[in-house]
């Protein structure tokens, strides 16, 4: 109505205006035809005269009697209102009979001046007049000729009238144009806004084929490009602009997901329940993933699904197998997921462990593949695929799926929930397809993990393997360009997700202040007050490079002796899937090398090698972050580690000097770090005396652009990307299961 309004009103005006500006033409016009008409009246007039005039001016009449009855005569026929006065000019040019009413300075014409046929108009002071001459001829003798006048304020009268109606007329044909059009507008505008919806609904959303209208394609394809510029620079500039704390996390979950139900997989559980010295006790698990996703977690709420591992697991849950954790403050629940000692050897310790783990990581150890452990890794996932279905509330839950334990599950999961948005996680590098290749289940691995609705690595390098992987082994599509891989049903998008860690790190508030750290760590380790300490936190893994480390302390200490019975490297190393013999070896090893080592430079109050093979929890860990001058991370491959994330994180002080091996993820997102080959014992060597020595300046320095980039990209950015690419993606389905809606309304037709 107000569109209407806002263009009739406008419209009527200006056509308006312009019947203003045309009234003068018309003006002209229609003076000019009544005068046409006066001069055909005239002469009328002047032929009705001719004969009583001629017989009047031949009678033999007194001058006098002539006079009256001419006069008479005239004045009989100026009772016409229209006419004026009439004369009579005689041969010489003078009145010689006229009306009274004939104005003095309407003069005879001079003699012998040609006939006229158009009247002359004059302007007087009480209006004009129209003055028309005929001769008047008596056989074949021309008397003298009559002066007619008319009164044109008849003609003026009507002008303005004219003049009123054609203004009136073309503001009311202004109007009934402006209403046709606003109506066929607005129809169009409706028709054409539907077209668009359907258009964006069907073509763009729902990848359907081109607009039923030829029109709307080119516009089609703009918008298009335009949707996907926008959408990219919204989830670039929310990004940035957002600040990444918890509560981002529960306003996405709340905003763009309309709190959806969330479901993690994974294999190990952030909280174990075991049986020590008699007690229940609850224990936090070294892993990487854990770490990350305990605060995503909490944040969230939700259900987190895992193995029940722990000796007291059964003993903590109710009827449902749920636990609520944190033990302290629950904040979400833990469904545990029981195996018998053979799956959980044949799928975790068999295949993820001995085949999978080896085959990701270019390490140099041989995977093993069995054809047992295979199946016992089909069912677990199985399992847990029947698991999800059981725990989920809705049929489109988002599932967080973890790592590499799970790679046949999110295919497992489309197919029981066909409409839940899988999110994969792989923890773990990706290799080559050559490395990849010698995997004899290489192309049901792929063929699972392309169940996930996103799958996403650490790096750009490790999504880049992967698109080379499918493209050698599987016939999909592989669009680099959109990051997608379609094979089969719903298109996987392939991302890179950086994982991190929270910011700030919640168990540092507890921590003593970092000389109070240092000083406690030297007193419980027995060293001098004054002794330079390395420490290197990991799970005892062959991946991590820690006999490399220690061959690399030895080497230091080789070329610098200076430095024996001042140093001494803390190695912390949580015992990790013992019963499997690379592990034993590793660890029998690692113990022996550190032996030795200590043997050859061994000070007695200083060891080159610390050695603690035991669990410690986080706590525990950061002291020893704060306490040490340099932190050791050597892995041979590794997918991030956030061993190096969280002793920068750890450093409040900005002191401290990370060593950073050139094969972890972390390495591309920390480059102030001094980065390593761990392979090039030489070079590790010198950077740890670079360490020792580094001025407490550069220290400050590197420091604080690393913690800078930890404070902004840190885990609750990580699952934020994910969660807010998940809701673009339901969302984009929810528009597109509309567009379907509506084409099954209109039977299917496109038309
Ligand atoms: C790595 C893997 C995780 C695993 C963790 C600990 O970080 O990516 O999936 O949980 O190591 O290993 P574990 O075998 O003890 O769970």
């Amino acid at each position: 109505m107000r569109l209407s309004l806002r263009f009739i009103v406008p419209l009527t005006l200006a056509l308006g205006v312009i019947a203003y500006a045309v009234a003068p033409l018309v003006d002209d016009f229609t003076l000019k035809w009544f005068v046409r008409d006066l001069d055909i009246r005239t002469k009328l007039i002047s032929a009705t005269l001719q004969e009583p005039l001629a017989d009047a001016m031949t009678a033999d009449l007194s001058p006098q009697v002539r006079q009256q009855r001419i006069e008479t005569v005239f004045g009989r026929i100026i009772q016409d209102e229209r006419l004026f006065a009439i004369g009579f000019c005689d041969a010489g040019g003078k009145y010689a009979y006229r009306t009274v009413t004939l104005p003095r300075n309407i003069a005879c014409r001079p003699p012998g001046s040609p006939a006229e046929d158009a009247g002359r108009v004059h302007h007087l002071a009480g209006g004009s007049l129209h003055v028309g001459t005929h001769p008047v001829v008596f056989e074949g003798t021309r008397m003298g000729e009559l002066v007619i006048v008319h009164d044109m304020s008849f003609v003026e009268r009507r002008s303005a009238d004219t003049k009123k109606y054609i203004v009136y007329l073309f503001a009311g044909i202004g109007a009934v144009i402006a209403l046709i059009t606003v109506v066929i507008a607005e129809l169009s505008w409706r028709g054409w806004v539907a077209g668009m919806k359907a258009l964006i609904r069907g073509q763009l959303l729902a990848q359907s084929p081109e607009p039923r209208a030829k029109e709307l394609r080119p516009l089609a394809r703009d918008l298009e490009e335009l949707v996907r510029d926008l959408e990219t620079e919204r989830r670039m500039r929310d990004e940035s602009q957002m600040t990444w704390v918890p509560e981002t996390l529960r306003t996405i979950l709340r905003d763009d997901l309309k709190g959806d139900e969330i479901l993690i997989v994974s294999n190990r559980e952030p909280y174990i329940h075991v049986h020590q010295g008699g007690r229940v006790e609850v224990l936090r698990p070294a892993s990487g993933l854990v770490t990350a996703l305990e605060p995503v977690m909490r944040a969230c709420s939700g259900t987190w699904i895992a193995h029940g591992a722990g000796d007291a697991d059964r003993e903590v849950v109710d009827a449902n197998d749920h636990v609520q954790v944190p033990p302290e403050s629950p904040a979400y629940q833990i469904r545990r997921v029981w195996l018998s000692k053979e799956e959980e050897a044949g799928y975790y310790y068999g295949f993820a462990n001995e085949g999978l783990w080896p085959l990701c990581h270019i390490a140099h150890t041989r995977p093993v593949f069995r054809a047992a452990d295979w199946e016992h890794y089909r069912t677990v996932n199985r399992r847990f695929a029947e698991t999800v279905v059981a725990e989920s509330r809705t049929p489109n839950p988002i599932v967080l799926v973890q790592d590499y334990h799970f790679a046949l599950l999110p295919r497992m999961i489309r197919e029981r929930l066909p409409q839940a948005t899988i999110i994969t996680f792989w923890h773990i590098p990706w290799p080559n397809p050559e490395a990849f290749g010698v995997c004899p289940w290489r192309a049901e691995l792929l063929e699972g993990m392309l169940g996930s609705s996103i799958l996403g690595f650490h790096t750009q390098f490790h999504c880049n393997n992967f698109f080379d992987t499918v493209d050698r082994y599987l016939e999909a599509r592989v669009d680099r360009e959109t990051f997608t891989i379609s094979y089969g049903g719903e298109p996987t998008e392939v991302h890179r997700y950086p994982i991190s860690i929270e910011w700030p790190l919640q168990g540092l508030a507890a921590q003593p202040s970092v000389p109070d750290c240092r000083k406690a760590i030297r007193e419980q380790l027995g060293l001098p007050p004054d002794a330079k300490l390395g420490v290197g936190v990991d799970r005892l893994d062959y991946t991590k490079g820690i006999l490399e480390r220690f061959a690399a302390i030895e080497r230091f200490l080789e070329l610098e002796p200076a430095w024996v019975g001042k140093l001494s490297f803390v190695q912390i190393a949580a015992p990790s899937r013992s019963s499997i013999d690379e592990y034993q070896s590793l660890d029998a090893r690692v113990r022996a090398t550190a032996q030795r080592i200590n043997d050859r430079f061994g000070a007695p109050a200083c060891p080159p090698i610390i050695l603690k093979i035991e669990h410690h929890d986080a706590g525990r860990v950061y002291t020893y972050y704060r306490a040490a001058d340099f932190c050791f991370v050597s892995s041979l491959h590794d997918g991030m580690n956030l061993v190096a994330k969280e002793f920068v994180a750890a450093r409040e002080d900005e002191r401290g000097v990370l060593l950073l091996s050139q094969f972890a993820g972390a390495a591309r997102e920390l480059p102030e770090a001094l980065i390593i080959n761990p392979y090039d014992t030489e070079q590790c060597a010198a950077a740890v005396g670079e360490a020792l020595t580094m001025p407490p300046d550069e220290q400050r320095a590197r420091m604080r652009s690393m913690r800078g980039l930890l404070q902004e990209f840190n885990v609750y950015r990580w699952a934020g990307r994910m969660l807010l690419d998940a809701a673009r993606m339901r969302n984009r389905r929810r528009l597109a299961a509309g567009s379907r809606l509506q084409l099954a309304a209109t039977g299917g037709r496109r038309a």
